[in-house]
């Protein structure tokens, strides 16, 4: 029988109390136990960034930390963040600039995209570039992603350039 840790996380701001298998990954965790199923599962190695969540206010890979690893902390996935409304701009600034097109990328990509807006308010789009660089998608180029976040930095700073 596969070994299970009694866990306590607080998911989307509700806690959360479970035997968790002891080697489940956090992603897998959320998408098969929790039916959350926006925070997607790509390389399963720590490299392409589509399974990125939020823990206790740092983005990290769902895919490299495992699910009793999260005892006792908050995490966030793009469901709460979405439902929150924290992200409503980014999200409008991606559907307006055409930032996406299968959205596989989409829910880490914004993750990643609200990490910056919120922690880097003056970040320059070689910055943006940069930060986003650890999160791959293989259809847009990047230039609308880019574009995308660069509007929602502008408007969130009152709309100085
Ligand atoms: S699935 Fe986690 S980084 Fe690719
Ligand atoms: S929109 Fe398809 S991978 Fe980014």
């Amino acid at each position: 029988m596969e070994h299970t840790i009694q866990t306590t996380l607080i998911l989307n701001g509700a806690a959360v109390t479970r035997p968790i298998a002891a080697r489940q990954h956090l992603v897998d965790f959320l998408r098969e136990e929790m039916g959350l199923t926006g925070s997607h599962v790509g390389c399963e190695h720590g490299v392409c960034g589509a399974c990125t969540l939020r823990v206790d206010g740092k983005i990290v890979r769902g895919c490299l930390m495992l699910a009793v690893q999260a005892n006792g902390r908050k995490v966030d996935t793009i469901e709460g963040l979405s439902d929150s409304g924290e992200l409503a701009d980014l999200q409008r600034a991606f559907h307006e600039h055409n930032a996406l097109q299968c959205g596989f990328c989409t829910p880490g990509m914004l993750m990643t995209a609200q990490d910056l807006v919120a922690s880097r308010p003056q970040a320059t789009r070689d910055e943006i570039r940069d930060h986003l660089s650890g999160n791959y998608c293989r259809c847009t180029g990047y230039h609308a992603i880019v574009d995308a976040v660069e509007e929602v930095l502008i408007s969130r700073r009152g709309g100085k350039k």
